[in-house]
């Protein structure tokens, strides 16, 4: 079987934009960076995109162009053990089983919104039509995989990406427009440099870079497997960081030129998107309009990025079995399905309900294991790549923003800093979120 390729570099980029631009960039960071400093914590944030994110991405990128697989057979193929591939495999399907819960909220919120019968989040979240809404969503990204990489991944990004850009920066004007606005920049923006001085604000960094750059589960592997060898992989890499940053920044003016025009505090995680929010949009005059673009900027940012993760267990299931794309997608969904809505159920009480499931979930594999399988695959990719191969698949030669980078290249600091810095930086990560 001829692997499939993406038809445009656009499209490549559109769509590795879209696993990138997520919840997180929408409802994680604008909390995150005003708790941890404002303006100031952008230094670390940056610093981590710089350092951590744009290295791993790059890495991923060369590994899946190079071996035109994805994660498992790539791990095969440069000489490492197979089996410990399949732990970032299972970490990004667990990690896709209670993502596309919220993904499904959020559908449910959008839905409601359209048809003007819109309730509060505590009464939707008791019925049944969270978990029915989950189920709409896994049918979207499996119909999405279903069709292909060209025909499927490709066009609904790149119907959908540009879509996202008009409507972000029409809620933008939107919300730059009212009259707590300045007030709410101002807020967001506050440096506050002593929180520099603090460990933990440089985790919060590392981490959120790192969940907001879909980096360390084998997606961009996935993603680079179709890419084809005329694309520069430093400037691709390089695009999609900054805009994923540039929009979670813009994301961040617009929440909080909403809540200081209302005058509340900033929350984050689901009570943002579905308490406070749309409670200040029912109390706004054009309401209306305004939650419906925040609901769609929020399902396009939702499902672009639980598509990825959905191709990356269909890829694997391909190159491993040697099944084809039907049959990869159907066993995909079939695996997938039970643990979603048992996760949806649990949520809304029906299935017990002493225990919270999602939060355990995002908890382990959003937090906890993305940080280990990270360190892993930076360190088996870094260590088996012999430096002069890496960087002629990274091809660095070539035109464009990547030449700037050439000496960094070139005097070894990119492959040192893959080898030993940043699994080093992420262990310490990992045993800080544990506790120890
Ligand atoms: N990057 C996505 C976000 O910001 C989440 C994500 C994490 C997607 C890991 C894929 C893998 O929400």
């Amino acid at each position: 079987m001829e692997r499939e390729e993406w038809k445009s570099k656009t499209g490549f980029i559109l769509a590795s934009i879209g696993s990138a631009v997520g919840l997180g960039n929408i409802w994680r960071f604008p909390y995150i960076m005003n708790k941890a400093g404002g303006s100031g914590f952008l230094i670390p944030y940056i610093i981590c995109v710089l350092l951590l994110g744009i290295p791993i991405m790059i890495l991923e990128f060369a590994t899946g162009r190079k071996f035109k697989s994805s994660i498992i057979k790539s791990f095969e193929k440069m000489g490492s053990s197979k089996f410990i591939a399949i732990f970032p495999v299972l970490i990004n399907f667990l990690t896709l089983c209670y993502y596309i819960v919220i993904v499904g909220w959020v559908l449910g919120f959008l839905i409601m919104t359209i048809t003007n019968s819109s309730t509060e989040f505590s009464y939707f979240i008791k019925t049944l039509s969270p978990t029915f809404f989950t189920l709409m969503s896994i049918l979207i990204i499996t119909f999405t995989v279903f069709l292909g990489v060209e025909k499927g991944i490709e066009r609904i990004s790149k119907i959908f990406m540009p879509l996202f850009f008009i409507i972000l920066i029409i809620l933008l004007m939107i919300s730059l427009s009212y009259p707590g606005s300045a007030e709410g920049i101002k807020k967001l923006f506050a440096p506050d440099f002593s929180k520099l001085k603090e460990a933990k604000t440089w985790l919060l960094a590392a981490g959120q870079a790192l969940f907001s750059l879909s980096v360390g589960l084998g997606i961009m592997i996935t993603y680079g497997s179709y890419l084809s060898k005329k694309e520069n992989i430093p400037s691709s890499s390089v695009i999609v960081a900054f805009s994923d940053t540039l929009i979670a920044l813009i994301n961040g003016i617009i929440i909080f030129s909403i809540i200081s025009t209302f005058n509340v505090e900033i929350e984050q995680g689901s009570r943002l998107a579905f308490d406070v929010l749309p409670k200040l949009f029912s109390r706004m005059e054009s309401g209306f309009i305004v939650q419906l673009i925040f609901f769609l900027l929020l399902f396009i940012a939702g499902i672009t990025s639980a598509i990825s993760m959905n191709e990356v267990s269909i890829s694997n299931l391909m190159d491993e079995l040697n099944w084809d794309r039907k049959k990869s997608t159907i066993a995909s969904f079939l695996l997938l399905t039970p643990i979603s809505l048992i996760i949806s159920l649990n949520y809304s009480g029906y299935l017990a309900s002493h225990k919270n499931l999602l939060e355990i979930f995002d908890h382990l594999f959003g937090t906890l294991f993305l940080i280990l399988s990270t360190a892993i695959v930076c360190f088996v990719l870094s260590w088996n790549w012999n430096t002069k191969q890496l960087l002629e698949e990274v091809d660095i030669k070539l035109e464009g923003i990547s030449k700037r980078f050439d000496r960094f290249f070139e005097n070894e600091i990119f492959i040192n800093l893959l080898r030993y810095i940043i699994p080093t930086i992420l262990i310490t990560l990992f045993l800080a979120e544990l506790g120890v």
